[in-house]
């Protein structure tokens, strides 16, 4: 199965990713994992996304789309993926075609999750991740059971540091200026579907899983 997660920033996407891989055996593709991962090991391309993702800016679409490329030709891409923030302009989107396409392979499902701007800022400010296995928690709406620490792994928990208000405003602008316009370019090839992001996170993925059983 070819997914793909759009939403805003803070929709869920990286939450009902963890959900639907599982349930589908499907590798998660993640644009923005991919850039922190390459910032922590100090890679060139990471040297270079980190200017762009602490101000909450996009990196340049070459970057980007190159690391999707290497990663959509790895072997257990094969039975399918689910691209969650890729692609995330008009140009990304014509490029995904492309590399599909030389694949013998397309898209079969978009999943857009609806979420209202003003739940955003406090969903993003209050999240925090595992160090160890990426797991994603909220202060209030999703909290580990012991204050700092993973469920799943017992790892230290942190916030990004593009989770501040600051770089959360421009991240929010540059998904209406730039994102938002391929949800048009999606519904055109009739594989848009919506899904209210704002229920909670059980009855998000519950409706995604029925979407994609269909
Ligand atoms: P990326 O990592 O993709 O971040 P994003 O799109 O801003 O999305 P988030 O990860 O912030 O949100 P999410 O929808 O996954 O929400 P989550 O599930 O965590 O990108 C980061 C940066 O990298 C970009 O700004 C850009 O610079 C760069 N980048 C990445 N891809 C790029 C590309 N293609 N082109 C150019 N640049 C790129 O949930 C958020 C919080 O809400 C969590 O705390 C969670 O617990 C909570 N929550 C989730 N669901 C619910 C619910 N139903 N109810 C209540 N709380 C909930
Ligand atoms: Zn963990």
């Amino acid at each position: 199965m070819n997914i793909l997660f759009m939403g805003p920033p803070g929709a869920g996407k990286g939450t009902q990713a963890e959900v639907i891989v599982k349930e589908f055996g499907i590798p998660h593709i993640s644009t923005g994992d991919a850039f922190r991962l390459a910032i922590k090991e100090g890679t060139p391309i990471g040297i270079k996304a980190k200017e762009y993702i602490d101000q909450g800016l996009l990196v340049p679409d070459d970057v980007t789309v190159g690391i999707v490329r290497e990663r959509l030709q790895q072997s257990d891409c094969e039975k399918g993926f689910l691209l969650d923030g890729f692609p995330r302009t008009l140009s990304q989107a014509e490029a995904l075609e492309d590399l599909l396409s030389g694949l013998d392979r397309k898209l079969e499902h978009v999943i857009n999750l609806k979420v209202d701007r003003n739940k955003l800022l406090a969903r993003l400010t209050g999240r925090r991740i595992c160090k160890s296995c990426g797991a994603t928690y909220h202060v209030i709406f999703n909290p580990p059971g012991q204050e700092g620490l993973c469920d799943k792994c017992g790892g230290e928990l942190y916030q990004r540091s593009d989770d501040n208000e600051e770089s959360v405003g421009i991240r929010l602008d540059e998904y209406i200026n730039k994102t938002a316009p391929l949800l048009k370019f999606y519904d055109e090839k009739g594989l848009l579907r919506e899904v209210d992001g704002e229920q909670e996170i059980g009855a998000v993925s519950q409706e995604i899983v029925s979407l994609l059983r269909g």
